[in-house]
């Protein structure tokens, strides 16, 4: 077999039977591709800090992205890239656009510092999401006197696998902004927007104020939430109402004082910064324990539930998932733990058993 094996490779040719080994692991569903892993914001910090020497501001953007310590994934998990951007007062990251899908999450935020997104200023205060969907013209501006800091979310490796990377400068270290608000793609899409043209497209410039976030939780606080991840709102988008990028979901999530939230997994992969509090997301058998700051990764299919540590403080945590992807394809699937129906699944042939044991280590 193995020379036959050997004789359809020449030919560029493979065999089913060379699968089966490799399809038998599977009937617990897909591997998780990376380990769940979390960056304190100390750490997170420190490289913020040495970055602003390292790394001349008229040349480069000052980013960095939280890479999965799992040799298989590029990215925070197989599809999302997380990562954090210092800009210093005065400074501009210049201006330029692309294929991948990107949004902002601002940590260290001031009403002058902003993004222009297709010729509108989006201010970038504490907590505020922005949105830059693929194709916008973007470029962020520290006017402000202290440094700029927010998290970037991307799908980058999601479109280089699928290699779909386009890239292009403006030209200019900045886009002109339009002063003229009737110029703006945001209000031409709106709820109460101009009837004379064609529903603008849903790559709109857009701005989830922190301010209405956390009032939103506020309102919901005592709501029954959902089991698995406590009072969960999602950003929807302002135009569709579906998810917040076509790639990317986003999500804000209150956990009540105490709140030990109960299991489950899902086909779609997800990224998680610290807003407030403190407490614990187990996934498999590792503890992330957590407080404000810090980023963690939880893969796809992997059991996880959220504690909060606290007897009297909420916490609050921002996510982002590639959950759309997933919708987009059929392929989303949620399960509680237990699980349903793995237990009762059809026997593996005997063959195949006898092979699969004896590979095991
Ligand atoms: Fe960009
Ligand atoms: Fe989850």
């Amino acid at each position: 077999m193995a020379e036959f094996d050997k004789k359809l490779d020449l030919l560029h040719l493979r065999g089913q039977w060379q699968y089966d080994a490799q399809l038998i692991q599977l009937t617990d569903g897909p591997i998780p591709a990376g380990i769940p892993f979390l960056w304190s914001r100390e750490l997170a910090q420190r490289a913020l800090a040495e970055m602003c020497t390292a790394v001349s501001g008229d040349t480069a953007r000052r980013n960095f992205t939280f890479i999965n310590p799992a040799p298989d994934v590029n990215g925070t998990t197989q599809t999302i890239a997380m990562g954090m951007q210092i800009t210093l007062p005065g400074e501009i990251a210049w201006a330029h656009r692309h294929s991948i899908n990107a949004l902002r999450f601002v940590v260290d935020g001031s009403p002058a510092l902003y993004t222009a997104v297709d010729g509108e200023r989006l201010p970038m205060e504490d907590g505020d999401l922005i949105i830059t969907p693929a194709y916008t013209w973007h470029d962020h501006h520290n006017e402000s006197a202290k440094r700029g800091v927010w998290l970037d979310i991307l799908d980058v490796p999601l479109m280089g696998y699928l290699r779909q990377l386009f890239f292009e400068p403006f030209g200019g270290s900045t886009q002109p902004l339009h002063q003229d608000a009737a110029n703006h793609i945001s209000s031409r899409a709106s709820h109460i927007r101009p009837a004379w043209e064609a529903q603008q497209c849903d790559r709109i410039p857009f701005r989830y104020a922190w301010s209405d976030v956390r009032a939103a939780l506020a309102t919901h606080q005592h709501s029954p939430g959902s089991r698995f991840d406590g009072v969960i709102l999602r950003y929807a988008h302002p135009v569709t109402g579906g998810p917040t990028l076509p790639t990317i979901d986003c999500f804000a999530q209150l956990l009540r004082p105490g709140l030990h939230t109960e299991r489950h997994r899902h086909t779609s992969s997800a990224v998680y910064y610290v807003v407030e509090g403190e407490g614990a997301t187990v996934v498999g058998d590792e503890e992330l324990e957590w407080s404000a700051g810090d980023s963690f990764v939880v893969p796809n299919w992997m059991w996880h539930s959220h504690v909060n540590r606290s007897g009297d403080t909420p916490a609050v945590l921002f996510s982002a998932t590639d959950a759309p992807v997933l919708e987009a394809l059929g392929m989303y699937r949620e399960e509680p733990h237990p699980s349903f129906g793995i237990a009762s699944g059809p026997t593996v042939p005997a063959d195949l058993a006898r092979r699969r044991s004896a590979e095991r280590p």
